[in-house]
């Protein structure tokens, strides 16, 4: 194939796929140079700014390591994380629903037991959290795994901690006879996503803030129900309607209530959807 102009390159590329053995990985690719072309048609992409763009996508991989995945960090702000959470977590009415995975989750965090602190020395306002795990029809989910992670009061994951040894802000419960659960920690507040990378670069050029609303991270799991991976949001947080990576929805915000000691307490019931 030869003299390929404007008008004919992609059905000859899409062409070039034509013997992919996996049907769905030959889906993928034609509709992935279909739109690549279209996107550079439709904006009439200069040579510049396709190379500002190889630029830009060599520097977002070189920021990348065991700690720091930037690519999941531009999918998250480019909506794209929220999408395909969106799109493959369509759960019976009553259910909890989902929202991103984040980029902190850590495998092999500590256990705790009912009212343990998982701040664990992390800085931040003493906080209890409690609730439930339970099923569509009500019913308690006892022994269902319940994992937390959260900010500390200055922003920080425990994993952004250079030096760090130990788990903070972190940890695994196992839900009670009642599907109950309850423990100590810090209270959630609002910080910014990484932004010393190439997308911090990118936040900035478009005038975009990093910040996301206050929340906890929690990812539940029962046996005969599909695995849970959401938020709690704070109410009233001001980045609510703005969150860097879409995240927020109405029915994942609570409310953090300050109790005659100074600190906070916040309820949230946990509804599993079954197993498909
Ligand atoms: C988080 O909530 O931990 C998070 C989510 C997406 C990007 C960065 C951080
Ligand atoms: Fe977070």
């Amino acid at each position: 194939m030869r003299n390929l102009n404007q008008d004919t390159i992609t059905q000859a590329v899409i062409a070039r796929f034509a013997g992919t053995p996996d049907a769905r990985l030959k889906e993928l690719m034609t509709s992935l140079v279909q739109h690549l072309h279209a996107f550079a048609r439709e904006v009439k992409l200069t040579e510049a700014e396709w190379l500002a763009g190889i630029q830009f996508l060599t520097a977002t991989g070189q920021k990348c390591d065991d700690k720091r995945q930037e690519f999941i960090l531009l999918s998250d702000t480019l909506g794209l994380s929220m999408l395909t959470v969106a799109m493959n977590n369509d759960k019976p009415a009553g259910c909890t629903e989902a929202t991103v995975f984040g980029p902190f989750h850590v495998e092999g965090a500590p256990h705790y037991e009912h009212g343990a602190d998982v701040a664990n020395g992390a800085v931040g306002e003493a906080c209890m959290v409690r609730g439930r795990v339970l099923g569509p029809k009500g019913e308690p989910v006892p022994g269902a795994v319940i994992e937390v992670w959260q900010a500390d009061a200055e922003g920080k994951y425990d994993v952004q901690r250079e030096g760090l040894d130990h788990a903070q802000a972190r940890g695994v419960l196992t839900a009670g006879a009642g599907g109950e659960y309850h423990f100590r920690s810090i209270l959630a507040e609002a910080y910014p996503i990484p932004d010393d990378g190439p997308v911090g670069d990118m936040l900035r050029a478009t005038r975009r803030h990093p910040w996301r609303p206050a929340h906890l991270h929690f990812m539940i799991t029962a046996p005969g129900y599909e695995s849970l991976i959401t938020h709690v949001f704070r109410d009233k947080d001001t980045y609510l309607d703005s969150d860097a990576v879409f995240g927020v929805r109405q029915s994942l915000i609570a409310d953090w209530v300050r109790q005659p000691d100074g600190s906070y307490l916040v309820e949230y019931d946990f509804v599993l959807a079954p197993a498909k």
